[in-house]
């Protein structure tokens, strides 16, 4: 059961009862800090007896000595806090979560150490947000022996520097909202996320000063975008595209443009999948869900950058109005189609969506992500997303990017020799390349469109859902992309 977290920071926080947690080291298992909480000097035999060593992500839950301030005692373990980086503070902050069971608050404290750096605070704070995310919208029944009830908890971190951890938190507030923005919009079953009402979602950014437009199917048809409303004839729910401007950069100043594949469920259309998991394609949609909570955490943590985020938003049904294999679309850029595969619609969404990108914004950059082939996971599995670029410098700041937030991403090549697997006898492309290099064959199919602009795309059908649990998240949407662009954004554009 989902809980509401609220975090806050203080010099001196005052315990009586709870859960007081403490973080203990390979050097020091018990901190002074938590020995503040012993006045009787029994934790030592405690510790030992529950074998925490200090370890790196190790934890001991310990019923607290009768004189002390708090309930429960819990140590987790930072191993050698001078060396962990920002992504093992998260993991740390996340540990804390399966430590909280009944507890109404929970103090941390810091106070003592000072390996733990205001910024360490702030991303244990992150990583305890996202660890403590759960979708839970749907079920009536709050069980009772859930560990984790419902309800609000309040979370201190009791650090020398207050001040200074609650201006290192701001922005990873935005983090912990973009990337829950994402989750729940992944999570939402199809039947009540159509295109339209992912589009009144996009459209709610507006409260955080992002201008957003959406287009109806008349005006992309105006616009003819033959690719992406070809996807859309077999559904009775009309598509839209969300375009989200901030503009938090000088107002002349290029901006960096997101795009993101919007399928709400891919049934694969008249070449229909088999039923075996189709439930999983309600997560079609994560590219667009990442580009949303992407656009969130950048309004609300102020980013100086422009950015454009445009998301194409459809569903993928079989229906008597279905568009057909062999059927050949003309695509907003001129290029004709052959459908070959109805099931390989996310490429004929983006085209469309990448040619106005380029047409209306001429961005510095275009970045677009998808949950666009199986193959990826073939290729990768769950724990790189698919990485292609026109542009090395783009691809290694994103690789590094990955690197720092461990939303990790593995470069695959693009060459014209794969290109040519998509050649059609009819038009000048067909849809699919046949069956080898099913992820090589998609990005080379997005590459038709993007003439000179630098670009990436990111295949993250193997790791916006379904990914194996983290110390981050227990979700089966991960948010993936939202934190391995902002940290694109933050380490490369601003500035
Ligand atoms: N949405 C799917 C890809 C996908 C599969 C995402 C599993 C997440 C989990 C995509 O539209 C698709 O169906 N791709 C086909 C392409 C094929 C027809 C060339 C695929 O991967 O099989
Ligand atoms: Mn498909
Ligand atoms: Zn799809």
């Amino acid at each position: 059961m989902s809980m509401s977290i609220e975090i806050s920071f203080s010099k001196t926080a005052k315990v009586s009862g709870g859960l007081v947690v403490a973080l203990g080291s390979l050097a020091e298992p018990v901190s002074a800090s938590a020995r503040s909480m012993d006045p009787a000097g029994q934790l030592d035999k405690a510790v030992k007896v529950a074998g925490f060593t200090g370890k790196l992500f190790s934890t001991a839950d310990i019923i607290a000595p009768v004189d002390a301030p708090a309930d429960r005692i819990a140590l987790v373990g930072a191993g050698e806090p001078g060396k962990l980086t920002a992504h093992e503070w998260m993991r740390i902050g996340g540990k804390m979560v399966a430590l909280i069971r009944k507890a109404e608050k929970m103090v941390v404290l810091l106070g003592d150490d000072t390996a733990v750096s205001p910024e360490a605070a702030a991303d244990m704070a992150l990583g305890l947000l996202m660890r403590a995310y759960s979708f839970d919208l749907y079920k009536t029944k709050k069980s009772e022996d859930d560990e984790n009830g419902a309800r609000k908890l309040a979370v201190v971190f009791q650090h020398e520097d207050a001040a200074a951890c609650k201006k290192a938190f701001a922005s990873r507030q935005a983090v912990a909202d973009g990337v829950k923005l994402a989750r729940d919009l992944v999570n939402e079953p199809a039947n009540v996320l159509g295109p339209v009402e992912f589009a009144a979602r996009a459209k709610e950014l507006e409260a955080l000063g992002v201008e957003v437009e959406i287009l109806t199917e008349k005006e992309m048809k105006k616009l003819k975008m033959e690719a992406l409303l070809g996807v859309s004839l077999g559904s009775v729910r009309p598509p839209r595209l969300a375009i989200m401007k901030w503009q938090g950069g000088k107002p002349k100043d290029k901006p960096l443009a997101f795009v993101g594949k919007g399928v709400v469920f891919d049934t694969g259309g008249i070449s229909i999948k088999p039923a075996a998991g189709m439930e999983d394609m309600k997560g079609d949609m994560g590219g667009a869900a990442a580009v949303t909570g992407l656009m969130h955490t950048l309004a609300a943590r102020k980013a100086k950058v422009n950015v454009i985020g445009i998301i194409g938003l459809v569903e993928n049904m079989p229906d008597g109005a279905a568009q057909r294999p062999g059927d050949i679309v003309r695509s907003m850029s001129g290029q004709t189609i052959e459908i070959i595969n109805t099931d390989a619609e996310g490429r004929l969404v983006l085209c469309d969506a990448l040619t106005y990108c380029q047409d209306r914004f001429k961005p510095e950059i275009m970045i677009n992500l998808a949950t666009l082939t199986g193959a990826v996971m073939v290729a990768l599995g769950q724990h790189h997303a698919g990485l292609f670029s026109n542009d090395d410098k783009l691809s290694e700041a994103l690789s590094k990017a990955g690197e720092v937030t461990q939303e990790r991403v593995w470069r695959l090549p693009l060459d014209p020799a794969y290109d040519k697997m998509i050649d059609s006898k009819f038009a000048d492309m067909k849809n699919t390349g046949g069956r080898y290099a099913g992820s090589i064959t998609a990005a080379q199919f997005l590459k038709r469109f993007v003439g000179d602009t630098p670009w990436a795309h990111l295949d993250i059908a193997g790791t916006a859902m379904g990914s194996p649990s983290t110390d981050i998240n227990q979700s089966w949407a991960s948010g993936f992309g939202v934190r391995l662009l902002d940290e694109l954004v933050r380490a490369n554009y601003e500035g």
